[in-house]
């Protein structure tokens, strides 16, 4: 095409990705961002960061900045710091563990009551429930139904997904972008 680059927009955007311990977070960024996985469980320390370029359109180029806030950091006292000036949050939950569902709306809580976009709207979130290859385990059927919980919640969608499978996670990102770019 004969478009010219220097007429391109760069938009970075700061996505945090959050949810309890374990629940695949860095997997799934590794995931979308390297195209691996790996099922050695290496617990993130504080924030790890990663970077995707993404051609959204004819004149603008997204540069996604991913937050991979470690799990333990809910009971810390730094995620004021990591949420500044972020836009989106993927909340993660792990389906074969209940307690991490449970977790969903504390760190939903957190991540409301920490950063709001400039008119004071909630940044968009999307809920990703993760490991869904090993559904076999039945918590499943002992979720309450994630359509109603998702609008109830302020959540922007849902998705199970799968790191290991590569199952859902561009449309859950995608997803998340864009709701963030129709913010504006
Ligand atoms: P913290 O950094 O401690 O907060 O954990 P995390 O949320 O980053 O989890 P991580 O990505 O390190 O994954 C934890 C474990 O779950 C690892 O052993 C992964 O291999 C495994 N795992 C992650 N995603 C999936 C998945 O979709 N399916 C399966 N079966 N295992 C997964
Ligand atoms: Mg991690």
């Amino acid at each position: 095409s004969s478009h010219n680059p220097t007429m391109q927009q760069e938009r970075l955007l700061k996505v945090l990705v959050i949810g309890d311990l374990g629940v695949g977070k860095t997997s799934i960024i590794k995931r979308y961002v390297h195209q691996i996985f790996s099922q050695h469980y290496r617990a993130t320390v504080g924030v790890d960061f990663a970077f995707k370029l993404l051609n959204w359109d004819h004149k603008t180029v997204v540069r996604l900045q991913l937050w991979d806030i470690a799990g333990q950091e809910r009971y810390g006292n730094m995620t004021r710091v990591y949420y500044r000036e972020a836009v989106g949050a993927l909340v993660i939950f792990d389906m074969t563990r209940a307690s991490t569902f449970q977790a969903v709306l504390k760190w939903k809580g957190d991540l409301d009551s920490k950063v709001a976009l400039g008119n004071g709207r909630p940044v968009p979130a999307v809920l990703l429930g993760n490991k869904c290859d090993q559904l076999s385990t039945g918590l499943c059927s002992k979720l309450p139904k994630l359509e109603n919980f998702t609008r109830d919640h302020g959540f922007v969608g849902w998705y199970e997904t799968s790191a290991k499978d590569n199952t859902n996670i561009d449309a859950a990102i995608m997803c998340l972008v864009e709701s963030i770019m129709a913010v504006e």
